[in-house]
């Protein structure tokens, strides 16, 4: 159970598909599929009949308010009531554009969420953000608004593509780094077993990585406070994503994100370079070649991070990590710093 002041949901890990199986057989729920998921898995989604459904394009440049807005059409024409339930299946694509649907339509309807990516099981399903990109610019529209439950399960990682599984092990690395030596430890004893997706280890790390969310997000719901720090690496990782394109997913961007902001800490004296290192090494683990090989510019680099909508002051903020682990959130992270951090990240290919 997660606290929230909207509502109070649930979360539940589920090792097969059984309780997905009644989720589908609702006949009055409207359903938001991601069509590659949809495609995976015929004989689970066999029983959603057409008029209720809703293949989702899961691109980023798909994940705009016409999207969601064409979705609380489709419901309306359904004759959707405020009792309505809508239930998705899909990464954070499909959570965003769903949630902010299920949002707006008639202020808020029933809204169950299944996350099918690793990114979206271990992160972004609890939280209760929704974000959707306006005019090309990433996450600019967005609400609180969580589902009022959620099922994960492990088995549908199966069919996500390298680069898909990669990503969101970017996110279970950073929580495990957040939680200080333990966790670096934990995560270095674990993570060639999570790239060869045992699903033993996967659940376990899946599971100790919302553990870690959830008091974040149930101590700072609307991102006032300490939740904050769950973005270590992120102001770093959205310019990577951004200057690529999206061709380098969002968790990949923070694990480089990580390398960046780490060697930042080492030239402020508050992280020494081996600890740094010990880190890149299992960061590296799960960085794919191909990532490496996209072109970034420094200066590019650079200039999306001012460009960034959360950057407010003249020195930039993030979060910075020292060698106990201890996070700190700095506004003056000067543009050498930076330009040095991604000069780093970019020439190790
Ligand atoms: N709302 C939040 O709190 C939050 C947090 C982090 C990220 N996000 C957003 O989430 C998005 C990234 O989400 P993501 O990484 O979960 O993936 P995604 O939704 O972008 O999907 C990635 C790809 O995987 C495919 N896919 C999904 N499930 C699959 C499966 N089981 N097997 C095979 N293919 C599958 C999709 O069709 C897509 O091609 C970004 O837009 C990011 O901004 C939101
Ligand atoms: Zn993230």
């Amino acid at each position: 159970m997660i606290h929230s002041k909207i509502r109070d949901y649930e979360l539940t890990i589920t090792p097969d598909f059984s309780p997905m199986m009644n989720l589908l057989s609702d006949e009055k729920a409207f359903f938001v599929i991601d069509q590659n998921v949809y495609r995976l898995y015929p004989q689970l989604f066999s029983r959603v009949d057409n008029d209720r459904l809703f293949l989702l394009d899961a691109t980023e440049s798909e994940k705009t308010i016409e999207t969601a807005l064409e979705i609380c059409e489709k419901m309306i024409q359904l004759h959707a009531k405020r009792n309505a339930r809508l239930i998705s299946f899909g990464g954070g694509i499909t959570q965003d554009v769903t949630g902010f649907a299920a949002n707006v339509l008639y202020r808020g309807i029933h809204w169950t969420f299944v996350p099918t990516t690793l990114l979206a099981a271990c992160d972004s399903c609890i939280g209760g953000k929704t974000s959707l990109n306006y005019k090309g610019y990433k996450n600019l529209l967005g609400t609180f608004f969580p589902p009022e439950q959620i099922f994960v399960c492990s088995k549908f990682f199966h069919t996500l593509s390298e680069a898909d599984f990669q990503s969101g092990l970017g996110e279970v690395v950073k929580f495990n780094f957040l939680m200080g030596e333990e966790g670096v430890k934990n995560i270095e004893a674990n993570i060639d077993a999570m790239i060869q997706r045992d699903t033993e280890t996967t659940n376990r790390f899946v599971e100790s990585s919302l553990l870690y969310k959830k008091n974040y997000i149930e101590a700072d719901e609307f991102d006032n406070g300490v939740r904050v720090y769950l973005n270590f690496a992120h102001t770093f990782g959205h310019a990577i994503e951004t200057v690529s394109k999206y061709e380098i997913p969002h968790g990949t961007a923070v694990a480089m994100g990580m390398i960046a902001a780490n060697r930042v800490s080492v030239s402020r004296g508050i992280m020494s370079e081996q600890f740094a290192l010990r880190m890149e090494n299992t960061l590296y683990k799960i960085i794919p070649a191909s990532a490496l090989r996209v072109s970034l510019k420094p200066e590019q680099l650079l200039g999306a991070i001012k460009n960034d909508k959360k950057q407010i002051n003249d020195g930039v903020t993030a979060v910075l990590m020292d060698e106990t682990s201890q996070l700190s959130l700095v506004h003056d992270v000067q543009t050498q710093e930076i330009f040095e951090a991604y000069s780093y990240i970019t020439k190790a290919r």
